[in-house]
């Protein structure tokens, strides 16, 4: 059946708005745009800083080089290389991170809001887990060497099952993609989430509300 004028720009219009739902960070409009920092960010970025102040130093990140601070309850630390410290990356719809675990280490669940994630096992071997939106997991040991997708905004978490130190190289589609931990939100916002919603979302007792709640302070 052939499309009507008016069913044929429907059509394009519906491709066009399912396309810009589920694209990552807009295009660029220019090579690079290295971010000024100084300027408070538009709606979409930073501006541009003048090109001809420009270096290839504005290209390179070192801040990974070293370990991330692991003395932590979760024996797991984190350096995001998002466009707030790796200015390079405005308008490049990318960023990254490193992640650290001592054995044990645990990253607790969390979502990424504005990007989909790769993470790439340089060193050790960590149980990565999804939940999807209909609540399946799909989970196992990741090695050296392997990488798991982490399709946007879904729960996810990584956990160090060896008896060495992990490290992973993180990298995701959005210069700036979001963090939020679930139970830090939930039990650790300010102001609080009321007791009563606790309660009947957790079907737990105020008491252990409570005690939840203070691991978040
Ligand atoms: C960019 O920097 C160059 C060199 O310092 C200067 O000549 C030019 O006026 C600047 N452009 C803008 C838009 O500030
Ligand atoms: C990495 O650690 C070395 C040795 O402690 C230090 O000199 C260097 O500044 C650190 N690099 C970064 C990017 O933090
Ligand atoms: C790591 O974090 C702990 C706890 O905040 C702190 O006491 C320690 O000095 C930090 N270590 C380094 C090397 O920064
Ligand atoms: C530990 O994990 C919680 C999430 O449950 C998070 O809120 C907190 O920032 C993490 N702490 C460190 C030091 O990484």
């Amino acid at each position: 059946m052939a499309l009507s004028k008016a069913q044929a720009v429907l059509a394009a219009f519906l491709a066009l708005f399912v396309f810009s739902v589920v694209s990552s960070d807009p295009d660029p409009l220019q090579d690079f745009c290295i971010g000024d920092l100084n300027v408070v960010p538009g709606i979409n970025g930073f501006p541009c800083r003048n090109s001809s102040t420009v270096t290839v130093d504005d290209f390179i990140y070192s801040e990974i080089v070293n370990s991330s601070n692991t003395t932590n309850i979760n024996r797991s630390g984190a350096i995001f290389g998002t466009v707030r410290r790796f200015p390079g990356l405005n308008t490049l719809g990318l960023s990254l991170a490193r992640l650290d675990f001592l054995p044990g280490g645990f990253i607790p669940p969390h979502t990424h809001p504005r990007g989909s994630e790769m993470v790439y096992v340089e060193e050790g071997s960590v149980y990565a887990a999804i939940v999807t939106t209909d609540n399946r997991l799909f989970a196992r040991v990741i090695n050296r060497g392997e990488v798991m997708v982490i399709p946007r905004g879904l729960i996810h978490w990584q956990m160090n099952v060896g008896r060495t130190n992990a490290k992973i190289i993180a990298i995701l589609n959005s210069q700036f993609p979001g963090i939020q931990f679930i139970a830090a939100s939930m039990f650790g916002s300010r102001p609080e989430v009321p007791s009563e919603v606790l309660k009947k979302t957790f079907f737990l007792d105020e008491r252990t509300i409570e005690q939840v709640r203070s691991k978040f302070v």
